[in-house]
């Protein structure tokens, strides 16, 4: 399928990243390890999905003489997670970028129905200013990024990235249709959803694993 090879589809093959991912796979990993992991990925994936960070030249005093020199823009990165699964990796990327405000969506999938419910939001401002990276280990069907993605547009926010580490074919698929303006990155790209809309071969519940409930 074409789309797979849009410029706003970006699809790791990194050997750390394919790694790690295959440890979160096993279901002997533990919710210690399994935590680690996550925040690991995430922090290896948002190297790569913030190299258009905004830079500005500052002037600095090297111990030899005053040069002006890039740092990052303002403070000008949001981090939104979408509760739970999401929150997983928020400290991967915080290592990179501390200053980033951190945004919160609260979302569920209906049991029976797979179809997303939205119990929260808050989001940092000026949210229309920042460059917004969504994270969720697992897109599946889609319809969870799909509507929390549209929540943030309602907001205002335009820069936006969506950041996941499983995606089902099926969920990329409709995520990019709904939203083309919106950067995808995929740790990896599964085979299928089962009956139940799980992915696999996936890596089971991601919010059950993280946080150790069932
Ligand atoms: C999981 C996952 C995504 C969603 C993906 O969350 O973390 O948010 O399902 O499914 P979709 O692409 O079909 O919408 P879940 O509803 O299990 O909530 P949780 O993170 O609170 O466990
Ligand atoms: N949510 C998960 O946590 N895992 C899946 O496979 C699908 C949705």
């Amino acid at each position: 399928m074409d789309f797979f090879n849009e410029n706003n589809i970006v699809i790791f093959d990194h050997p750390l990243i394919q790694h790690k991912i295959s440890i979160l796979r096993d279901k002997n990993t533990g919710t210690n390890e399994f935590r680690k992991l996550v925040g690991e990925i995430a922090m290896l994936q948002g190297f790569v999905a913030l190299s258009d960070l905004p830079l500005e030249n500052v002037e600095v005093e090297t111990p030899l003489e005053t040069c002006m020199t890039p740092m990052i823009a303002g403070r000008k990165l949001a981090i939104v997670p979408i509760l739970r699964a999401g929150l997983g990796m928020v400290d991967g990327i915080l290592s990179l970028v501390p200053t980033a405000k951190v945004g919160h969506i609260g979302m569920y999938r209906n049991e029976e129905t797979h179809e997303p419910v939205e119990y929260y939001c808050k989001l940092p401002s000026p949210i229309e200013e920042r460059t917004i990276i969504v994270t969720d280990p697992m897109l599946a069907t889609g319809g969870s990024a799909i509507d929390a993605i549209g929540q943030i547009k309602k907001h205002g926010g335009k820069s936006i990235k969506f950041m996941c580490i499983i995606a089902a074919p099926e969920g990329l698929e409709r995520l990019h249709k709904a939203h083309p303006d919106v950067q995808i990155y995929v740790g990896h790209l599964d085979r299928e959803l089962n009956d139940n809309a799980y992915i696999c071969p996936g890596l089971g519940d991601a919010g059950d694993r993280i946080f150790g409930t069932k």
